[in-house]
């Protein structure tokens, strides 16, 4: 058992207080291994409270430091690493121009490992402990990146990106060596090799991953549909919505659809655990089916600032009630830092605010990243499975030890912070890389 005392930061339990932080101002975290030899949270509460049961614990005491939940990226790319802030005039020309001709390099294993390495450490570095997470077209781009976080004992879900047309022929799924199969078949093959391989394995999860239906024919779509319905516990991941003149082409190329959105839904690849990046451009039966299904979205403020996508409309998404979360989508998002993420988010509720002044609560913006997206990922411990993004007993313990006079101006400003919500927004506002002074990671105390 290991003891950390420091100012706690956690969210409520219970789903509709859920988005409530708590702050214990002078903590203690006990965290132990569980049967699986992960370390999961035994105790949490007030220092004082707990000190007596725990009197033969040697405390860690984190002077002045703040104890939160390991931050929850809900999507990127693995693949986009080098071409973050690659400008262009929207989505489909950056993907042409900077993304499909990166994403090229990852059929080499060496290339792969190093690009893998490297993302996850700077994931961690700014806190982040769970991610959902495309790779390239290529079997050794999953491999690699399952390699890498098996190494650093990171919970990560990833899957082979299914593309088999409408790019070019370098980055699309490859065909059988042999000939003896096409690129779409081996693509539904090589899916359901990979998931037998890792899913449940360690922390490791696998996400079937249709890139965005217009680079799937139909029968790609129907055979993941397929693999989705043999493998109910797995992982769906895809984009959708995110841009005008992508949506006009999905709509082209699937006419019989209700909606772009409801293609999916037609191919069955609309359910729990199946999280659809953006989701900007949304009726309201577009959100009843994200509701209905089950499905999540994955909000990405710093990627749709970016590529001028549009705003996530979170009024509507609440009316509605469909479940969603913070994302970095980098490389398309600019920054591998959830304060980053999280300021982008308050500055797309500004935009999207309504009359009666709606916007986002810091708490709320803070759940998003950590505890609400876990939520939507099917990782709060619902079902007898893991729980993470918070800090309450039974949770994984992945934190983060954030430092909040890691800068001149970020000790200022936090001393003079009256409230939980002026302390979280000074923190959502000024921080960065450097407020995290730690990452620590269940496996690994
Ligand atoms: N739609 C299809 N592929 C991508 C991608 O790589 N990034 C973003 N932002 N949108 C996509
Ligand atoms: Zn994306």
């Amino acid at each position: 058992m290991k003891a950390y005392r420091a100012a706690i930061l956690r969210f409520a339990d219970g789903s509709e207080s859920g988005r409530a932080a708590t702050l214990e101002e002078d903590g203690l975290l006990v965290v132990a291994p569980d049967g699986a030899g992960r370390w999961v949270v035994q105790a949490v509460g007030s220092y004082h409270a707990l000190k007596d049961r725990f009197s033969a614990l040697s405390v860690e005491h984190l002077q002045g430091r703040i104890i939160a939940p390991g931050f929850v990226d809900m999507h990127n790319h693995f693949p986009q690493i080098d071409i973050v802030g690659s400008p262009a005039e929207g989505l489909l020309p950056w993907l042409e121009n900077y993304t499909f001709p990166e994403e090229q390099r990852f059929s080499s294993d060496e290339y792969s490992a190093q690009a893998a390495r490297f993302f996850l450490e700077e994931l961690l570095r700014n806190g982040v402990t769970t991610t959902l997470t495309f790779a390239s077209c290529s079997t050794e781009s999953v491999n690699a990146l399952f390699c890498e976080a098996q190494r650093q004992q990171m919970r990560l879900i990833t899957g082979l990106c299914l593309m088999d047309r409408h790019a070019p022929v370098g980055v699309l799924n490859r065909a059988a060596a042999d000939g003896s199969r096409n690129a779409t078949e081996q693509s539904l093959l090589d899916s359901e090799a990979l998931l037998q391989k890792w899913h449940g394995r360690d922390r490791l999860g696998y996400a079937i991953t249709p890139r965005f239906a217009p680079s799937c024919s139909d029968d790609q779509l129907h055979g993941a549909g397929e693999l989705a319905a043999r493998h109910p516990d797995v992982w769906i991941q895809s984009h959708v919505a995110e841009n005008r003149d992508e949506i006009t082409w999905a709509r082209a190329l699937f006419p019989a659809s209700r909606s772009y959105i409801a293609t999916y839904a037609d191919f069955g690849l609309m359910r729990n655990r199946a999280v659809y990046a953006h989701c900007i451009h949304l009726d309201d039966d577009d959100r009843a089916l994200m509701r209905d299904s089950g499905a999540a979205a994955a909000v990405c403020p710093t990627s749709n600032l970016f590529l001028g996508s549009g705003f996530f409309d979170y009024a509507a998404a609440d009316r509605i009630g469909f479940q969603y979360g913070l994302a970095s989508d980098i490389g398309g998002g600019t920054s591998f830092s959830p304060f980053h993420t999280m300021l982008a988010a308050y500055y797309v509720a500004r935009e999207g605010q309504t009359k009666q002044g709606l916007s986002l609560s810091p708490q709320h913006i803070w759940w998003q990243h950590t505890a609400g997206a876990a939520k939507a990922l099917g990782l709060d411990g619902r079902q007898g499975r893991p729980a993470v993004g918070n800090l309450q007993v039974g949770c994984e313990a992945d934190f983060v030890v954030l430092n909040p006079q890691a800068t001149p101006l970020l000790a200022r400003r936090t001393e003079r912070a009256n409230s939980l919500d002026e302390l979280l927004f000074a923190m959502i506002v000024l921080g960065d890389d450097r407020l995290v002074e730690r990452t620590v990671i269940s496996q690994a105390q």
